[in-house]
């Protein structure tokens, strides 16, 4: 009866109006729009009003879903339109989500018009993706925790930090759990004119909106800020109206060391002359393409790795890839071949992915590490773990990898591949089985490293395969649920 009126309404030209709960609420317009396109509504058919937005105007339209008919067709959105379109939807742009919808229709009869440069709605979401993503560095990069005096004679107080912060975008919410992860063992506060964070170590609350005045203004941490930045400022790097960009005015209030910039800035030129002389001076550009970052990480020299007598191996794999398989580093045929996992332990690898049915050619198949660690013996190369350090010098190519490739599920295998991904050792057997959100919102899956297996034999090597062939499925698993 209720599917009747539906399409009775849309044939006779019902006027829609989706009141979406929440400005960042990106499913339930997900699922408003495959409803609404399934039952073939126009983008001028509807109008979408987030909170606080004048739905009055609206009033004669119609307020209730539509309900496709049972053989409607599976609605098509390409993975570039919904990378984009779940940011673009945290924009400020009251009129974000008829652009999302509008897309959404055409791309219905034509597949390939995100590829459409010239389009003005392909041009528009880029541009809003793309200050959605600055917002939400800039909130990363901005955010000072400042710490709140415990009321007098409250002794078991536990310490509190608040922070104030100011986005112009709605991406408070979606930037939650970067500072869960970041400070997940301080209690913390952030509060922004939108609504407010609220961490106490374990559970995450939300607030209502707050005020500047709600913050505390300043207090003894901020000269470890001011002193911790005086050390880090690098001054080859100062471009004054790129700082400016990146860093505007406005957020300077909130930030103690900002305080230092003008006499940083006065005695950069001075800073910097004095590193060329040094050979200290350092500029670091992140590839954009592929091709750029293997390119660079043949001239890479930035640990003792890369002077030995080996060549970077680069990752491969589709530029689009859904997943991203990272091993430790190339061993010794890798290095020989330029490619990953093609020795002993990459054929390893495609027994247990053809086993649970991952297609290893759909996969980005890449290394932490890029260049082989060994030391000689005779004739024999023989493999040497990296160290900390030098995985954490080499995160900078896998996270530009990762920034090209953007893969929704990460498969780290081994303790090198997961410090890698997370800057920080974790215990294969505590975080296995399980997803680790990223901040980029893509999920970490970690398990053991194949040549962990080919180091075993009898029951103990059956019961790894077996544990490893489970981590696989259960990723599988989660590709798929992802991917409808
Ligand atoms: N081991 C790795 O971690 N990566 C390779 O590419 C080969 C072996």
């Amino acid at each position: 009866m209720r599917e009747a009126r539906s399409l009775e309404n849309v044939r006779l030209g019902t006027y829609y109006v989706v009141q979406l709960p929440e400005p960042d609420d990106f499913g339930f317009w997900r699922e408003r729009a495959r409803a609404l396109v399934q039952c073939e509504v126009p983008p001028d058919r509807i109008a979408w009003v987030e909170p606080g937005g004048n739905g009055d105007l609206f009033s004669h339209g119609e307020r209730r879903a539509p309900v496709p008919p049972p053989d409607a067709r599976a609605v098509r959105a390409n993975k570039r339109f919904m990378a984009l379109a779940k940011n673009a939807a945290l924009h400020s742009d009251p009129d974000r989500f008829a652009l999302l919808y509008r897309l959404l229709w055409r791309i219905q009869s034509n597949p390939r018009m995100m590829e459409d440069k010239a389009d003005a709605d392909v041009r528009r979401i880029e541009e809003l993706d793309k200050a959605v993503r600055r917002d939400s560095h800039k909130m990363h990069a901005f955010v000072r925790f400042r710490l709140v005096e415990p009321e007098e004679g409250d002794d078991d107080a536990q310490e509190h930090y608040v922070a104030w912060f100011e986005p112009e975008h709605h991406i408070l919410r979606a930037n939650a759990g970067f500072f869960m992860r970041r400070f997940s063992n301080m209690h913390w506060s952030i509060l922004t004119p939108q609504g407010s964070l609220h961490w106490d170590t374990e559970t995450m609350r939300e607030g209502p909106p707050a005020q500047r005045g709600d913050a505390p203004g300043g207090d003894p941490m901020e000269e470890l800020w001011r002193s911790y930045y005086a050390s880090i400022f690098n001054p080859a790097r100062l471009k004054i109206g790129a700082m400016l960009k990146e860093m505007p005015r406005k957020y300077w209030k909130n930030m103690p060391e900002a305080a230092l910039i003008p006499e940083l800035v006065a005695g950069a030129q001075k800073r910097e002359s004095a590193m060329v002389e040094a050979g200290t001076l350092e500029f670091e550009e992140r590839p954009e393409t592929l091709e750029a970052i293997d390119k660079a990480i043949h001239a890479c020299r930035k640990c003792p790795i890369g002077e030995l007598d080996n060549s970077a191996v680069m990752g491969e794999g589709p530029r689009d890839a859904d997943l991203m398989i990272v091993g430790e580093q190339p061993g010794d045929q890798e290095d020989l071949a330029g490619r990953p996992f093609v020795g002993p332990a990459g054929q390893l690898l495609d027994v247990h992915l053809e086993k649970v049915g991952i297609d290893r050619r759909a996969a980005y198949v890449t290394n932490t590490v890029k260049h082989f660690k060994y030391v000689q013996r005779g004739k024999r190369r023989l493999h040497q773990s990296p160290g900390a350090k030098e995985i954490d010098t080499c995160r900078w190519w896998i996270e530009s990898e990762r920034a090209i490739v953007q893969p929704k599920l990460i498969l780290a295998m081994g303790a090198s591949a997961a410090r890698g991904m997370l800057g920080k050792t974790v215990s294969i057997s505590k975080v296995r089985g399980e997803p680790i959100p990223l901040e980029d919102g893509s999920e970490l899956w970690v398990t053991a490293h194949p040549s962990y297996l080919l180091r075993l034999d009898g029951p103990a090597r059956e019961e790894q395969a077996r544990l490893f062939d489970a981590d696989l499925a259960a990723v599988k698993e989660r590709l798929e649920e992802l991917a409808r």
